[in-house]
């Protein structure tokens, strides 16, 4: 096992520390220290006085995830530096190696008095790495917060790189760069001021400060995986949860995790609108035939968007105008919830918020406790604007811009959360701030967007390419679930000139399922699409989203992931595979497969002529008896894919 190592010093008064791995450096000297808005800084003059280390080995259970049971095995070392200029100044940094990473976090005293409030203007940490490499990285600064086709190329051209940030260092590990447990803070990308060397850069406030807190203060956990293959990173992100505190609710019994479907594709197709009118989306009569489809095929929900009134207007530019307890006078709110329950199924909630945070806070208690009231057990929220225009109301009614993962969102979040688990409601939010692993400690937080997802597919100029899904694996994914809505069936709707639509076969749809994880994972398509292919939606039907291990077993960034998971319920085991631009063999060992155990392998794979931009819909289904003792050998595709479900017989 590789070892990893990490130094701290003073240099000069400045903390720095360094990261290695075998003997080998992956991060060089880098720097640590804060600046404030008033008042001394903490960034020299800091001595090293002491250090203390601890270790830890245990397991913990998720509620549901990736898999059921979490080992947190790390080694901790805390150093102190006093300030010999700022009366009760103190940093300690408390660094936890674990076996796959290292991650480390401020506990800063600015001063005696532990109250005084105070705002960080600047948080010095850097990220030197120790030579140059591959990136894979969105732009941090753009107007389209996280959903943009990842960029790839020399570790030098990541100017402004969001986290979670992908690298491989030449000849060396690969590597993330990313946060966990950000809360009462400002979320971090990382700015690359000189080649190489990375700086923490914190999103500020409207009005310049970064971080708004108190003397005493500490911040998120800045992690650092590192693995000697592309996999380990998507292996490796128990750090993540681990650096974050457990489970808050009491009771979890009413979370659900499972496939849900939604009057919700219609819209980015323009077959259907949000707003009332002739071809309103949500009417009492589609939505009851939702209800109808999810409960044959045994769904948790069904989304409803456009059910409320707000969005006949500018909803766009003016979310003020968005009401989040009047239903349009053709969809019966009430009636639909109960029906839903009667057939063994839920309505899903929405909240588009459109980014005007105070219309919606001022509402939200009200909005919460309908939902609790009529039996609706999640909802999605949506944040649709520019970034920076995440916009409150101060004291004095002034509108106010802020960042989508800034303080103002992180903390908007957490309300949102907390109030939602008063109620019972699970959130699933689009556009919102990247996840840190907070679903440890709220579980009712279960999945979110934050990537460029499916919708793209109906309007995006360009659609996400065969190379977007095996690149998020490694880099959007490692951060947590992603709603990205997989499971269109139709594939060349509108299709021009056969570079629109969906850039991929059938069968990659369906592997998506079990590569992307999500808790609640859509069945994206319109529910008429299902009935063309029914072979292949039976796949859609079985998969679970709730899993007891995951491994993800091969793969090359951008180019093709093979993930096999099992199942928490039974003693069945899937896998998906996915390829990029190019056709690919793969040979995959059953060796995870339980031994002296027989399983129908009931296989939705690409057929011999499949290729995403002429022929998506060539696959094949077929079934073969397996075990642990076998390796199967299968074609993808261009953009091509493979499921199975192997059946514990
Ligand atoms: C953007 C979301 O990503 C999408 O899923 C939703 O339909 C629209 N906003 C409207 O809320
Ligand atoms: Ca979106």
């Amino acid at each position: 096992m590789a070892a990893i190592g990490v130094e701290v010093w003073s240099q000069a008064g400045e903390p720095h520390y360094a990261v290695t791995l075998d003997g080998e450096p992956v991060l060089s000297p880098s720097q640590m220290g804060f600046r404030f808005a008033s008042g001394p800084n903490l960034e020299a003059g800091l001595e090293l006085t002491g250090i203390d280390t601890a270790s830890r080995e245990e397991i913990w259970e998720q509620v549901w995830g990736e898999r059921q049971f979490v080992r947190d095995h790390h080694n901790e070392l805390a150093a102190t530096f006093e300030s010999e200029t700022v009366e009760g100044g103190r940093i300690t940094v408390r660094f936890r190696a674990f076996d796959d990473g290292v991650a480390f976090r401020f506990e800063v005293e600015r001063g005696a008095d532990a109250d005084a409030p105070v705002v960080i203007t600047d948080e010095l940490t850097e990220f030197m790495l120790a030579r140059s490499g591959e990136a894979w990285w969105t732009p941090a600064n753009e107007f389209n917060r996280y959903e943009y086709i990842y960029s790839t190329g020399r570790v030098e051209e990541a100017a402004n790189a969001h986290t979670p940030f992908t690298l491989r260092l030449d000849d060396g590990p690969y590597l993330s760069i990313h946060e966990a447990a950000l809360v009462n803070y400002s979320g971090m990308h990382v700015d690359q001021r000189r080649d190489r060397q990375f700086e923490v850069e914190l999103r500020p406030w409207s009005d310049g400060g970064k971080v708004r807190t108190t003397a005493h203060f500490t911040t998120p956990w800045r992690t650092l995986q590192i693995g000697d293959e592309a996999v380990d990173l998507i292996n490796g992100t128990d750090i993540i949860l681990n650096l974050n505190e457990p489970n808050q609710l009491e009771d979890t019994s009413w979370l659900e995790p499972g496939v849900y479907v939604g009057i919700w594709w219609g819209m980015h197709l323009g077959e259907f609108t949000w707003g009332s009118g002739e071809n309103h989306g949500a009417t009492t009569e589609r939505t009851q035939a939702y209800i109808d489809f999810a409960a044959e095929n045994d769904f948790v929900g069904v989304l409803v968007e456009g059910w409320n009134i707000g969005w006949d207007g500018d909803w766009f530019n003016n979310g003020d105008i968005i009401d989040f307890t009047t239903p349009y006078p053709d969809f019966d709110l009430e009636a639909l919830a109960a029906y839903a329950q009667e057939r063994g199924t839920r309505l899903i909630g929405h909240h588009e918020t459109s980014a005007a945070i105070t219309n919606y806070e001022s509402q939200m208690a009200d909005a919460f406790a309908l939902y609790e009231q009529v039996g609706i057990r999640a909802v999605k929220t949506g944040y649709v604007d520019d970034a920076g225009e995440y916009m409150r109301r101060d004291e004095d009614g002034h509108a106010r811009y802020e960042w989508h993962d800034g303080q103002f969102a992180v903390e908007h979040h957490q309300r949102v959360t907390e109030l939602a688990a008063s109620h019972r409601v699970a959130v699933n939010a689009h556009e919102p701030v990247k996840d840190t692993g907070l679903r440890r400690t709220w579980p009712n937080f279960m999945t979110r967007e934050g990537v460029r997802g499916q919708e793209f597919n109906a309007w995006g100029d360009p659609p996400n390419g065969p190379a977007h899904t095996p690149t998020i694996a490694f880099t959007r994914m490692l951060s947590g679930p992603a709603d990205f809505t997989p499971g269109i069936f139709d594939l060349t709707f509108e299709r021009q000139d056969g570079a629109r639509g969906v850039q991929t076969t059938l069968a990659k749809q369906l592997a998506l399922y079990v590569v992307l994880y999500s808790p609640l994972q859509m069945a994206a398509d319109l529910i008429e699409n299902y009935g063309a292919h029914p072979q292949m939606f039976q796949f859609i039907r079985d998969v679970p989203a709730d899993w007891s291990e995951s491994i993800a077993v091969q793969g090359a960034i951008g180019d093709h992931v093979v993930q096999v998971r099992k199942d928490r319920a039974s003693e069945d085991w899937y896998l998906g595979a996915i390829t990029g631009e190019e056709a690919r063999a793969i040979r995959v060992p059953l060796d995870f497969l339980e031994d002296g155990v027989t399983y129908e392998a009931q296989i939705y794979r690409d057929g011999p002529d499949a290729h995403w931009f002429d022929s998506p819909y060539d696959y094949v289904v077929e079934s073969r008896t397996v075990t642990a003792a076998d390796v199967l050998d299968f074609d993808l595709a261009a953009s091509g894919g493979v499921a199975i479900r192997f059946a514990a017989q």
